[in-house]
């Protein structure tokens, strides 16, 4: 803690993130000792989806999962404001009022839940009817900023807000696209689905609040999992998304890999990660590059989806 104190004076830090989740009373002792504003992942993570969530669907979400990741923080404050006394009649107004606002957060928490699990069964019925429809479905996965939203356009000619920055989609958007066969000039369609960014360790409140969004993956038919290969981490990515998609009660059998943003990456070492990948695409979605390939490759990933069932 003193390291830590002396560094962030020397370099004039005026908030210190723990990349791991910290207690609330680590964080007080932490603040008392350093003096400087102390905060752990989750919190930053929750702070970026709630500037980015846009519709009314992914406001719901992260305003549930900031009031579940809050809740058990408040309890920490009373003990603190407590401290003075014990025993009846020595409840502190701070006390009083923090019990006030626990059960309005408490309250709160049970509304919103009830409206994600309307959202969910909305969700459910759509589905239901997209099933009837017969038509495959692809869900895009990836880590957040892989550039899931942009391909997403660049195939459909949808448009989705797409921005360089991270968790800029955190509602799920399906498009419909329509592939010709070059053989046999065989108009197919598809659904693609477009999901919200992975993260290395999701926080728990994260996943549960984005359940309704998740779930488009478990639905699908096939994967397309996105990876931004001129990001130097981008294999830690890949293994990120793939400990998140474990976690999913069920998942698609198939999945491809697109390697995307080539055009970001030098000839040789591309070179080397296509003889390590051989079944993997290599694109670039903002380029144009690739997407012919890639597009029939979707339709083999459903044709072979079809056979497994
Ligand atoms: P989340 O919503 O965070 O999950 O991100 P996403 O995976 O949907 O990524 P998005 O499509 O928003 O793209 C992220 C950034 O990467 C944007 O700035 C895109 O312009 C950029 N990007 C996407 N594809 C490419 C590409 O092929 N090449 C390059 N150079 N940039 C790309």
């Amino acid at each position: 803690v003193e390291e830590i104190a002396l560094l962030a004076q020397k370099i004039g830090a005026n908030l210190i993130v723990f990349d791991r989740d910290i207690s609330p009373s680590q964080v007080r002792n932490l603040e008392s000792e350093i003096g400087i504003r102390v905060v752990d992942r989750t919190e930053v993570i929750l702070d970026i989806f709630a500037q980015r969530a846009r519709s009314q669907a992914g406001k719901l979400q992260v305003e549930l999962a900031q009031l579940e990741y809050m809740l058990p923080r408040l309890r920490g404050r009373g003990r603190e404001m407590s401290r003075l006394g014990a025993g009846i009649g020595t409840r502190g107004p701070g006390e009083t009022k923090l019990e006030t606002e626990r059960r309005a957060i408490q309250r709160r928490i049970a509304q919103l839940q009830q409206q994600v699990n309307q959202l969910q069964a909305h969700r459910d019925r759509i589905r239901q009817q997209r099933q009837k429809q017969d038509i495959p479905v692809m869900a895009l996965v990836g880590y957040t900023n892989a550039g899931k939203s942009t391909l997403l356009n660049v195939l459909t000619n949808a448009d989705i807000y797409t921005a360089d920055q991270l968790f800029a989609t955190l509602d799920p958007t399906t498009r419909k696209l329509v592939i010709t066969q070059p053989e046999t000039q065989e108009r197919r369609s598809l659904l693609l689905t477009d999901t919200v960014g992975f993260i290395h360790e999701l926080p728990p409140p994260l996943m549960d609040a984005f359940r309704a969004t998740l779930e488009e993956v478990i639905e699908a038919d096939a994967l397309l999992h996105v990876v931004d290969l001129s990001h130097p981490a981008w294999e830690s990515h890949i293994n990120s998304v793939q400990e998140i998609l474990q976690e999913m009660p069920a998942i698609p059998e198939k999945s491809l890999i697109v390697f995307n943003k080539i055009d970001r990456v030098d000839k040789g070492t591309l070179a080397i990660i296509q003889q390590e990948y051989p079944q993997a695409v290599f694109i670039s979605a903002i380029e144009r590059l690739g997407l012919d390939t890639l597009k029939q490759k979707m339709l083999q990933l459903i044709d072979e989806s079809v056979e497994a069932i």
